[in-house]
Order: C-alpha cells, then structure tokens, then sequence
C-alpha cells in the first residue's frame, strides 16, 4: 500500500545480483566441498535455490548476507516439477550437475508469465558436448560420460544457455569455444567464481569465450557483484518522485547505457566509484526512445521501470522489447494508475506528461511489479499493489529501502497469495471503499 507524493531522497545500499548469486550457487555444485559465497540478497528466488540443491543433497547455510554450500552429501540429480515451475533458473543446475556426475535430470520449465522461454540452446549445446539428452514425462534426462569439448555457435546470446554451457564446459575434455555468448556482468561474475575454483576460461564478458576443460574444481569462495536492476529501479524511484537519490554497491559501467538514456531524459545523474546518484525535475523530462538488447544494450530487466519515469516526461517516447515476447504485460495495469501506453506488437508508445492516480493493481511478474511500485510513488493518493510475491522474488527488503528513502509505503497483508487479500491500514481507505 503505498501513498503517492512523497520525493525520495538519500543513499540506499544495493545487494548482491539476484541473476548472478542464483547461478553461483548451482556452479558450487561442480566441486566436492564447502564453498562459500558473500553478499547473496535474501530473496524469494535465493531461498528457491537453496531448498533445490538441498533437494540434491547439498548443505547450507545462510546468514547475513553469507551463503556456504556444502556439496559433498549431493546424491540427487533431479529437479523436480514443483521447484523448475517456481523458478526457471532452476535448469541452471543441468551444465553442473551432468560435468561432475555424468547425469542430470530437470523438469521442463512450463509457461512463464514472459511468454515462451525454450531452452533449446541449452540442449543442443549439450549434445554438442557430447551428452545424451532425451525428454520424457515432462523432464530433460541428460546423461553423458565425461564431456568432450566443443565449438558452439549460439544463435542468440542467452544467458542461462551460456551460464549452463560454461558451468558444463569447465570440467570436459579439452577446449570448448562459445561463439556469440551473453556478455552480461553476471557471466564475467560467475566465470571469476569458476575461475577461482581452478577453471581456465578467458573471454568472459565478450561474444566469444574459451574454456579449458581440467578434471576436477575445488571449493572456492567469492563476492556476488552488485544488483544493476536493483540500482536502476531506485535510481528510477529518485528521478520520478523529484528526488535525489544515491545507490551505492553496484558498477556505474555496468549501468552504462540505462544512465545515458536517464541523462536523455533530463535527469542528472553522477558516478563516484561504486556509487552513482539520480536527482532532477520531472517538470523538464523530455521523451525518449529506446530499444532492449542483449548486454551492453538496454536491459529489458529495467523496461518497465522506465517506462514508468517515461510515462512521466513530455513528449511521446517509443519502446521496443527485443528480448521477450510478453514483456508488456504490466501496461495494463499501469494504464488503470492513468498512463497513455499504447502497445503493439513488440513496441509501446508512451504518451508522456499524464498525472497518474492510485488504484488497485496486479504484479504480473518481477520487473513489472516494481515498476508498479514505482507508479505508486508518484500516483495521487493510494495504490494497492497486489501479488507482491514476484517483487519478493528479487528484491531485498523493498519497502523497507524505500521508507529509508522517505516513501510512505506499507506491507499490508500476506504477499505469497495469488488472493492476497490486502487490506488497508487503519485510515487508508482500499479501492473498494473509496
Ligand atoms: C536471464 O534469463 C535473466 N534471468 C532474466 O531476468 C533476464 O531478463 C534475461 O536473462 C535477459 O537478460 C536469470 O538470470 C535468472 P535468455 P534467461 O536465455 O537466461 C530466448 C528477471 O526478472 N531463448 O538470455 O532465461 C528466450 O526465450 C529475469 O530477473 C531461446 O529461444 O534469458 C528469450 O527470448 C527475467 N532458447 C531470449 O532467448 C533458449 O534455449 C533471452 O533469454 C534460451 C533462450
């Protein structure tokens, strides 16, 4: 439940990388030991992760920000229906699990709220490794021998499909090229952690890397990178309430495009170190077009929460989603808080300036929930955001860092129900009464 109008302001500590600390702890699985990962964010999708390799058979435990992983008791090999269905990434556990043991077996992730996501390159460049991989009663039994190294030309740099080949890679034999790999910071981040553990890869973080395969990894310990989608939704939730607000924990470079569309925009935006700070007059935002790519492009994980500030800003602006499919999903709902979205196809046209009003709205997924969550900051009055439980998924303590930074907004009723039921603290009134 959040009331509109208050101006952010102040510095707020961002966390560990959800998309990185997630694959980190399925890469632990590829060495017999204790490793230990630091700044892991105590997140829905982390704690998912963790009942999963626990699942197979590894220990852990979780404290402060600390995560160790004890894989020496891990027997299992199966990731079953009820956790893949929760958290796609699940399937990152494939590439770890068929390197050491020779045999996984993964429920077949089903639909995803951002439309069809197939994991046909993570298969193929499997086969391409040498394994076996059959599918049968909704699972994906992959079995192989030791691996054998490869060239694998990606159609598209994916990045769990380069995560998963790379964790796989690492231990088979001889040289594995991936052509045309994700460059995203989160790769450069769980390569270092391989790396670390005694694997030889060079080329991260550009389209081709190399690896080369070594019989077995050790245990190691390492420090998740900064949350960039993190960052940039508080830098966003600054920049739309007339604020100033200044995250600090994360690379500017890693922000590199999104910050040049802010100060675009009209934002004023500086970088100090790990620090970068957003402040500025929504009054003079002008409209801005931009398109989502793969790294270093625009990420589509900040889509919508730039649509938001857009929704903001003089002039129309025009977005294309070139990553996934449903990616709009959450206009809308923004549109009942009084945006002028049109949507066609892969593209939306935000007609700027619009004052927006509070209402009851539904997170359909993560990013979009946030998004709403931004809306509501500068809506007029109350928004109800309902089905929090994709925001907890993948972020830490969010209304929690935002009341640091000034915004009136409570945590009313259960987050993880589809219904959840909220209900208005005493003198906020919920849609329904008003
Ligand atoms: C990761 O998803 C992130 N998730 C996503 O963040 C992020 O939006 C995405 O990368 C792009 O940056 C995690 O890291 C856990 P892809 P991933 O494979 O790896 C198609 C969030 O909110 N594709 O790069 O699944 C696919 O359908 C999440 O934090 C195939 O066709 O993304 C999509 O259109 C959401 N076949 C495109 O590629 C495949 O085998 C990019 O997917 C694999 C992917």
């Amino acid at each position: 439940m959040i009331r509109g109008g208050a101006r952010l302001s102040g510095q707020v500590a961002v966390s560990g990388a959800k998309n990185s600390a997630l694959k980190l702890m399925a890469a632990a699985l590829l060495a017999p030991g204790v490793s230990i990962l630091h700044n892991v964010p105590d997140i829905q999708d982390v704690r998912t992760m963790r009942e999963l390799v626990e699942h197979l058979g590894a220990r852990v435990t979780f404290s402060d920000g600390t995560m160790t992983i004890d894989t020496v008791g891990v027997q299992s090999h199966v990731a079953p229906y009820e956790l893949v269905q929760r958290m796609r990434a699940s399937i990152q556990i494939m590439g770890p699990l068929v390197a050491r043991f020779g045999h996984a077996r993964v429920a077949m992730p089903g639909g995803c709220n951002l439309g069809p996501r197939k994991i046909d390159f993570h298969l193929s460049g499997l086969r391409q490794l040498g394994a076996d991989v059959r599918s049968d009663h909704g699972f994906v039994e992959v079995r192989a021998g030791r691996l054998r190294g490869s060239t694998i030309v990606l159609d598209y740099p994916s990045v769990g499909a380069t995560e998963n080949l790379l964790m796989a890679a690492v231990l088979a034999e001889g040289e594995t090229v991936v052509d045309n790999a994700a460059r995203e910071p989160e790769i450069v981040d769980l390569c270092k952690f391989l790396v670390s553990m005694g694997a030889i890869i060079e080329g991260a973080g550009t389209s081709e890397i190399t690896v080369r395969g070594v019989l077995a990894l050790q245990p190691a310990e390492h420090t998740v990178i900064g949350d960039r989608i993190e960052a940039g939704t508080f830098l966003i939730a600054g920049a739309i309430t007339g604020g100033d607000v200044e995250v600090d924990g994360v690379s500017p470079h890693h922000l590199d495009i999104f910050l040049s569309k802010l100060r675009a925009i009209g934002v004023q935006v500086q970088e100090n170190g790990r620090r970068v700070r957003a402040w500025g007059d929504p009054a003079y935002y002008s409209a801005t077009d931009f398109a989502t790519l793969p790294y270093p492009g625009f990420a589509t994980d900040l889509q919508a929460p730039m649509i938001v500030l857009l929704s903001m800003a003089q002039g129309s602006s025009i977005v294309t989603e070139n990553v996934f499919v449903n990616r709009f999903g959450f206009v809308d709902e923004l549109v009942r808080l009084g945006a002028d979205i049109k949507v066609s196809g892969h593209h939306a046209v935000v007609n700027g300036g619009r004052a927006l009003t509070g209402a009851t709205v539904r997170c359909p997924d993560l990013r979009a929930g946030a998004a709403l969550v931004l809306a509501g900051l500068v809506a007029q009055g109350y928004t109800e955001i309902r089905d929090t439980f994709h925001i907890h998924r993948g972020y830490e303590r969010f209304d929690a860092k935002l009341r640091s930074l000034g915004a009136d907004v409570e945590r009313v009723g259960p987050s993880h129900s589809h219904n959840s039921g909220a209900r208005a603290p005493l003198g906020i009134a919920s849609d329904a009464e008003r």
